[in-house]
């Protein structure tokens, strides 16, 4: 039961690597590690203590996957590849469109040929990495699948337009089983401390960048505004622990394998943590102190994001499990022990 997971040796990719493997599968990484190092390759087959299977190559390939989908009869695919940063996507709005919706494009392109000639073993079966960006800034929370969609940067754009491929492609040929997945904010680490988060410039997001105060590369945090309508005036989050997304993802996988039913799901907590909330569980967690000061709001940032989670329990059997303080102790965990990600 080999699946493969395009983009598999980045975060999120390489936590469901671990889960996959823990489930019975034989998960395929195939990366170009345009945003991630090879040394995390070895740090699975530590957790796992089985070889990893690696296709080095780009996703925009489509020849090449082609060959790839053909050599390993993958069941089943995860397509994590793309670039995720909001900021770069509204400077350079086209790497975005090309990789992201190009490599969406490839990838089915490929996963329609080998399936059109007989030679792979399964009906298309695809889940798909979304995001909670699909929808902008919600009239209310908590967020249910159904609320309207929206973008407001390039990046959000991209998600959105590969969620609606993937609708016509199962509307032009109902063979194919997709799963969306719509990520809310994944942190943490897998309680090993072995993969973690390893953004290559400064964070842009909250956790990586608390636990960098933490471990003292940075001095301060800035919070980006403390007059929202929240609890404390500070921006609200769905924080969901990466192993708990990771497993979300094996579910997915044998739904679609299993029932055959095609989905679209929240994977989130169903809760939210304001910006002073983590920085005090990462506090606590790490024993340091997170020194932060007051900025102006972040350009783009809503005020509250949380899921409606019941979707996933119900279709899935899915729920996460973990709190804020195990994502901070994790998170601590991978930072502390490897202060310059896979960079040694
Ligand atoms: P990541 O950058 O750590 O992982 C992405 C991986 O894809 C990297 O290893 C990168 O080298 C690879 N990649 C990029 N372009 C490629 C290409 N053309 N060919 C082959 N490999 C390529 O990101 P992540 O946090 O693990 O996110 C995985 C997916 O989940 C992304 O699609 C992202 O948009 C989505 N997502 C992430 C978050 C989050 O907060 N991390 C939230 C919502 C959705
Ligand atoms: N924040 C700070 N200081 C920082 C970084 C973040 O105060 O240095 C605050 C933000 O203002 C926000 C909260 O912490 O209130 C969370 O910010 P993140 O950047 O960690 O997460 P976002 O919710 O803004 O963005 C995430 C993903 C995006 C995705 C979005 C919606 O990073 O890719 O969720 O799903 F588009």
């Amino acid at each position: 039961m080999k699946i493969l997971l395009t983009g598999g040796a980045g975060y999120i990719g390489s936590h469901t690597f671990v889960a996959l493997r823990d489930a019975g599968f034989e998960p395929v990484v195939l990366d170009n590690f345009s945003n991630s190092h090879p040394a995390v390759l070895e740090r699975l087959e530590r957790i796992t203590g089985l070889p990893v299977m690696l296709e080095r190559g780009d996703v925009l390939d489509t020849p090449w996957v082609e060959a790839v989908l053909r050599r390993h009869q993958p069941v089943g695919v995860v397509h994590f590849a793309g670039d995720k940063a909001v900021g770069e996507s509204v400077a350079q709005p086209l790497k975005y469109f090309h990789n992201n919706i190009g490599g969406a494009v490839s990838l089915m392109r490929a996963m329609t040929a080998v399936h059109a000639d007989g030679s792979a073993p399964a009906a298309p079966t695809l889940v798909f990495s979304s995001s909670a960006t699909v929808y902008g800034d919600p009239a209310s929370v908590p967020i249910t699948e159904d609320f309207p969609r929206s973008h407001t940067n390039p990046y959000g754009h991209s998600k959105l337009v590969i969620e609606d491929m993937l609708t016509a492609v199962r509307t032009a040929d109902p063979v194919w089983r997709v799963g969306t997945l719509r990520y809310f904010n994944p942190v943490g680490a897998h309680p090993s401390g072995l993969i973690g988060e390893d953004p290559a410039d400064i964070p842009n997001n909250l956790m990586p960048f608390v636990a960098q105060v933490a471990v003292g590369q940075r001095p301060y945090l800035n919070v980006y505004g403390n007059d929202y309508a929240t609890l404390d005036g500070t921006g609200v989050r769905d924080y969901i622990h990466v192993v708990d997304l990771a497993a979300g993802h094996v579910a997915a996988l044998q739904a679609l394998l299993g029932r055959g039913e095609s989905f679209t799901v929240n994977l989130g907590t169903g809760r939210g943590n304001s910006v002073l909330e983590v920085v005090k569980a990462f506090e606590t967690a790490s024993g340091r102190p997170v020194p932060y000061q007051f900025a102006p709001r972040r350009a783009g940032d809503v005020a509250q994001c949380y899921a409606n989670a019941t979707l996933a329990k119900k279709l899935l059997d899915w729920e996460a499990q973990h709190t804020l303080d195990q994502m901070c102790a994790d998170s601590w965990r991978w930072q502390s022990a490897n202060p310059n990600g896979y960079r040694g």
